[in-house]
């Protein structure tokens, strides 16, 4: 009888030790977004509200996030979306923007061979196909369940009533606005100051999102905008075409599934590198408890940062564009692969990166993103990121179509060994090529546990999404923080090259950071921003739902 007790009270005890704090965030019933903006957020709620689906409420997110967002939000950039229906199907799709046809491998180099500063960052030679519409189409043709008319009107209303600019948004207006006008000239709709309080309008984008309603998604590509955007590029001194346009396809990819423990990870795969590395970052540090060490703790900051190094120098050399690149998916997320990778790891003292490099596999053959999460009543799932790449892209704006166009390129790797704005080392795999799709990091995620959905989670932030979209889920699942305390909890990066441990500004102390040191970890010194911005939901045990909004933004949990 006292052992049936005793077994009882450990089978409660690690039950509880399981269960998420109850939830600080917003409850919702029966459906919710989470994104950047409340407006988005709002239009995204009321499609599930009068009856659409989470695919439905994904393609008016994603267009009044172009609107309430245009630091991120887009019709000139590009992303994925991961999603998970109702009867347990999942998928992926991939609208990454594409390199133009013209494009070449030393498209950035100068005549000695040297990257030449801001050409893939800054104005039109920086802009990659944009794949935005073709991915809202693509999704909305296979699962939406309105009329694309009921979902794209109330954005055009939106946009024609303006929104209302939050104090972070104004500060961040004014961070790039010279940037923006060096670009675009004085004459551009953000020539002019904002602040908080006022109301931004672009009429333009009205007139583009109607004739997109009433065209589809080949208005985009192959009609009036079509010829206005390609026209407006090149007159800018870049290289998309209307040919490039109308080439543009989004695609359908099967996610990365791997299992962590009793959760089931569903994430993106190449060209984003997102799945592939968050699933060797879970596989890595299955065999220890991490719960047991602590949150934060030096032991857990030296595992996560150890399995993130290794998997951030198998990530710049092997991941690429799958359509042009062999990518080892097979060893690189292979068991004794894995296992050996973390043979030389201890707790002693930190592994310095030069003695990391990519695994040794023997082939055979030849931050300005955004993300949201959206779970509707009937229980499908999407989760999904979207990017211009930099802030507000390459700054170049099209003020006759109101929107911006992105500087994706720039995540291609334009020389071996050079560092991109993210501070990310590419090779071969990831070198430029006509018609292929750069390397990216969005990890857009979805995470059942025994077998039913429990979470969608996601963030903007460059190299930094890995990592974030990771301790998130290690924040609730090992260290029981409710949905809102995960996302708002501290982060700490680490991407193999440059060899050091970046924290958040707040929640790390000295004596922490000194132990650290003391083992032969580097710490980033400079002052650090903000490491990603999560929007995730959580699915309680009463089936309700837990939005997690990040606090370092205007996001915001709308549900019902
Ligand atoms: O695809 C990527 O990995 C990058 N273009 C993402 C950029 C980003 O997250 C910027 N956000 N802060």
């Amino acid at each position: 009888m006292r052992i049936l007790i005793l077994l009882f009270a450990l089978i409660l005890f690690t039950q509880c030790k399981k269960q998420p704090n109850p939830p600080t965030g917003v409850v919702s019933k029966n459906a919710m977004v989470v994104s950047a903006r409340k407006e988005a957020s709002k239009i995204g709620s009321d499609i599930l509200q009068k009856g659409g689906n989470a695919f439905d409420a994904m393609v008016g997110t994603e267009l009044a996030l172009a609107v309430a967002y245009p630091f991120a939000g887009n019709l000139g950039g590009g992303g994925f979306m991961v999603y998970r229906k109702n009867d347990g199907n999942i998928g992926g799709i991939d609208y990454r923007e594409k390199a133009p046809l013209s494009a070449h491998k030393d498209m950035y180099l100068d005549s000695l061979g040297n990257v030449i500063p801001g050409m893939s960052t800054i104005g039109a030679s920086g802009a990659g196909v944009p794949g935005t519409i073709a991915g809202i189409f693509e999704v909305h043709n296979k699962f939406g369940s309105l009329p694309i008319k009921d979902i794209i009107d109330p954005v055009i209303e939106l946009v024609e009533q303006g929104v209302e600019v939050t104090a972070k948004q104004a500060a961040r207006l004014e961070k790039y606005r010279d940037q923006i006008i060096s670009v675009n000239g004085e004459n551009t709709l953000f020539y002019n100051k904002c602040d908080a309080g006022d109301t931004l309008r672009y009429p333009a984008l009205a007139y583009t999102l109607r004739r997109i309603a009433i065209n589809g998604r080949d208005e985009f590509y192959k009609g009036e905008t079509a010829k206005i955007l390609a026209r407006f590029i090149q007159e800018k001194g870049g290289y998309v075409t209307e040919e490039d346009l109308a080439r543009y396809e989004a695609k359908w990819r099967q996610p990365i599934v791997f299992n962590y423990k009793d959760l089931r990870i569903i994430s993106m795969s190449p060209p984003s590198s997102g799945g592939v590395t968050i699933n060797q970052i879970f596989k890595m540090i299955e065999p220890y408890d991490i719960a047991d060490f602590g949150h934060n703790s030096t032991k857990s900051i030296q595992l996560f940062t150890e399995a993130a190094r290794r998997a951030y120098a198998d990530r710049n050399f092997f991941l690429g564009d799958p359509d042009f690149v062999v990518i080892p998916l097979d060893v690189l997320l292979s068991k004794n692969y894995l296992k050996s990778r973390m043979e030389d790891f201890s707790f002693e003292a930190a592994t310095p990166s030069g003695k990391v490099e990519h695994g040794k596999i023997e082939i055979v053959e030849s931050n300005e993103t955004t993300h949201y999460s959206i779970v509707d009543r009937m229980g499908n799932a999407v989760s999904v990121t979207t990017t211009l790449n930099g802030a507000y892209g390459s700054k170049l704006y099209c003020d006759e179509l109101g929107f911006f166009l992105n500087n994706e390129m720039d995540d291609f790797s334009a020389k071996p060994g050079v560092p991109n704005m993210f501070g990310l080392i590419g090779a071969e795999a990831n070198s430029i090529a006509p018609e292929k799709r750069m390397l990216s990091s969005m990890t857009p995620t979805i995470v059942e546990k025994e077998g039913e959905l429990w979470m969608v989670v996601g963030s903007p932030g460059g190299s930094t999404i890995i990592t974030a979209v990771a301790q998130t889920i290690l924040n609730t699942y090992e260290f029981n923080l409710s949905m809102q305390e995960s996302v708002n909890a501290p982060r700490f990066h680490h991407q193999w090259l440059p060899d050091h441990i970046v924290f958040e500004t707040e929640g790390f102390s000295e004596e922490l950071k000194k132990e650290l040191e003391s083992k032969g970890y580097h710490i980033n010194q400079e002052p650090t921003p903000i490491l990603g911005k999560v929007d995730a939901i959580l699915v309680l045990p009463d089936g309700s739902l837990e939005g997690g909004a990040d606090k370092r933004g205007d996001d915001t949990a709308v549900g019902f």
